[in-house]
């Protein structure tokens, strides 16, 4: 199941790390076609890269007239003119632009994997975030979420850009450069590579410090995302209750921590690097004096010191990028991580082995002895027996927290029931297919989403590609046909972000348009009704009158011409029901239903009363 415990709490070490590597260097394996070409391309830009400085000592070694080893050159020119010089620098130019010719190919193909495995990697999240069960968002903060497929992605790309290509790159480059100035000069090998195994460790070391530091930053970043996110969300709460300076200061608090946090990993990373390019000075120096003396003895040219010390500024780069690489690949396994463990996360809900279709239902509903819990300790729904027969209207009401919301959302399998059984047609909803169960069932939530797109889109969402009739019929039935006419572009009107905000009885009707038009056999009303006003209250009763005569409707209601209507009242309290009939029935029993009739329903009984008179129907 799914955890989010702090960097600290995580499993580490070599194995652990390598098997996060192994996993993210996976993504890279259906591309290997472009792999092998980048491979060839960056063999063809070492090779150029490593030929330059070659020509570049022939250059020099031709300066006092000894002839070089191009002999092509030898046969066109005499050494010691500006001539030969000329010549050599042409092939050193020629070099030039086969190394950049090779070097575009090979950053080219290199974007060109990694952007495709990013690509691979969000589309996986993505996919696992669509099959997450409810539970899933329950403990995962939206901006979280995020964070994991952007941020973390892009760290993890870099693993594939830079982190593959790089150590190849400097293991061809360290022992190519070993080679020459082993074979030039033995000694002189030897004090250039003195100090790798030094330098090998303090890229090792910093990367092993760095990895913790990278892992709480990206964690803290995450949390600021969220404080950022809940602060958007909820800006108009934040301003109503005037809590701007005590969100600042929850803003400011893990800002400083991402800052404290860096700032500690940047030390590290900058002291890293200067005592590495302070190692490799040391040792140019050392080539120098040695070097030198050679030259003096006769024993070799200044044209090879030359090429030490062009090879030597390489390695330097090549130094400097094996701290960056440790780095990188810190980050790298840290944002790994938090991408495996979304994509590792196995929906709790999910088709059976011998899952079947639905098909098509008749629409009896029945709780058969139902608990259940949230979290498996608290009891959130207790002993629930309840039964609706096909077209029958069940009204469930009780105080806030009772429990109605929680029991609806069992039916199209948003929570399994904890035990008990589930019915539909006499077939426990868990051995049919989830998707094909959802089908039949058509839910209008509490808080109603909509996606920042046409009013059309909005509506179709569940039936794409709905004909302009079917949706209008739907929205004339949910009484929004007529608003939306008033409207410039109509259906083609934007909502959310990008375009108008509708009213909350709008939404609410928009909500029900959208579930109509699947025409589900069974039909999930929870509150939907409650941010109407009277008027359009009344106006949706007769449509909805119409439309909930075929089939089973679960309807949460507050307002007593839904539980007037319904066959079925349901009384919960503290998840358990404690009344169950219809509105007479339970009228003159002493109760809860009683109890809330006088306290809520009756005034409103007053009010329909009033407005009927003034519409006059
Ligand atoms: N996703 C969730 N995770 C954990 N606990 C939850 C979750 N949703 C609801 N609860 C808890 O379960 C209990 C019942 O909540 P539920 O939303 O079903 O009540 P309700 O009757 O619909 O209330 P209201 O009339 O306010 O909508 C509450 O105590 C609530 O705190
Ligand atoms: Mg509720």
């Amino acid at each position: 199941m799914f955890s989010r415990g702090s960097a600290a709490d995580r499993p580490r070490g070599f194995v652990y790390n390598s098997r996060i590597i192994i996993r993210l260097i996976a993504f890279v394996l259906p591309h290997i076609k472009l792999v092998s070409f980048n491979a060839i391309s960056l063999v063809a830009m070492l090779s150029f890269m490593f030929i330059m400085p070659w020509f570049m000592a022939q250059a020099v070694d031709s300066i006092n007239g000894n002839e070089t080893n191009i002999p092509v050159i030898n046969a066109w020119a005499t050494p010691g003119t500006i001539y030969y010089l000329f010549l050599t620098a042409l092939c050193l130019l020629a070099a030039g632009i086969l190394r950049g010719v090779a070097a575009f190919a090979q950053t080219f193909l290199n974007q060109s994997i990694s952007q495709r495995v990013a690509y691979d990697v969000r589309n996986h999240i993505y996919e696992a975030y669509q099959k997450q069960s409810f539970a899933f968002y329950d403990k995962m903060p939206t901006a979280e979420l995020m964070s994991r497929a952007t941020a973390d992605v892009e760290a993890a790309r870099m693993l594939t850009s830079i982190g593959l290509p790089r150590p190849f790159q400097t293991a061809i480059f360290f022992t190519a450069i070993l080679v020459f100035l082993w074979l030039t000069s033995p000694p002189l090998a030897l004090i250039a590579f003195v100090g790798i195994p030094f330098i090998g460790y303090r890229a090792i070391k910093t990367s092993v410090s760095l990895r913790p530091i990278w892992l709480t930053i990206q964690e803290g970043q995450a949390a600021m995302t969220v404080v950022l996110q809940e602060n958007l969300a909820g800006a108009k709460i934040v301003h109503s209750f005037g809590r701007q300076e005590a969100e600042n200061v929850k803003f400011q608090h893990r800002s400083t921590y991402v800052y404290d946090r860096s700032i500690l990993g940047t030390s590290i990373r900058s002291t890293n690097n200067a005592v590495m390019t302070g190692t490799v000075w040391f040792l140019m120096g050392a080539i120098l004096v040695y070097g030198g003396r050679e030259i003096i003895n006769d024993n070799m040219t200044p044209g090879q010191l030359t090429q030490a010390f062009i090879y030597l500024v390489m390695l330097t780069e090549q130094v400097r990028m094996l701290g960056f690489l440790g780095d990188l690949v810190s980050r790298s396994v840290a944002a790994g991580e938090r991408i495996f463990e979304v994509l590792d996360a196995e929906p709790t809900i999910s088709d059976q082995v011998d899952a079947k279709p639905m098909g098509a239902i008749k629409g009896r509903v029945r709780f058969e002895n139902v608990n259940f819990s949230y979290d498996s300790v608290t009891s959130t729904l207790t002993s629930i027996n309840l039964e609706a027969d096909p077209n029958q209207v069940v009204a469930l009401l009780g105080s806030t927290g009772s429990g109605k919301t929680t029991l609806v959302s069992l039916i199209p399998r948003f929570y399994d029931v904890s035990s008990g059984r589930l019915l539909i047609d006499e077939v426990d909803i868990r051995s049919v297919e989830v998707d094909s169960l959802r089908q039949n069932i058509g839910t209008v939530q509490q808080d109603v989403f909509l996606f920042s797109a046409t009013i059309r889109e909005n509506v179709a969402y569940g039936k794409y590609g709905a004909s302009d009739e079917e949706i209008e019929r739907v929205m004339r039935a949910a009484r929004l046909h007529d608003f939306i006419m008033t409207l410039p572009n109509g259906y083609d009107t934007e909502v959310g972000e990008r375009g108008i905000t509708l009213s909350g009885g709008q939404k609410q009707r928009l909500a029900i348009a959208r579930t109509l038009l699947l025409d589900p056999r069974i039909l999930v009303l929870d509150d939907s009704l409650s941010n109407v006003d009277t008027e359009t209250e009344y106006l949706i009763q007769q449509a909805l009158t119409d439309l909930m005569k075929d089939r089973t409707t679960f309807i949460i209601a507050h307002r007593l011409a839904n539980l007037k209507r319904a066959d079925k009242i349901v009384v919960l309290d503290e998840g358990v029901i404690v009344q169950e009939g219809t509105h007479d029935v339970l009228l003159e029993k002493e109760g809860l239903y009683r109890q809330i009739y006088e306290l809520q329903l009756r005034q409103q009984e007053e009010a329909l009363e009033s407005s009927k008179n003034i519409l006059q129907i």
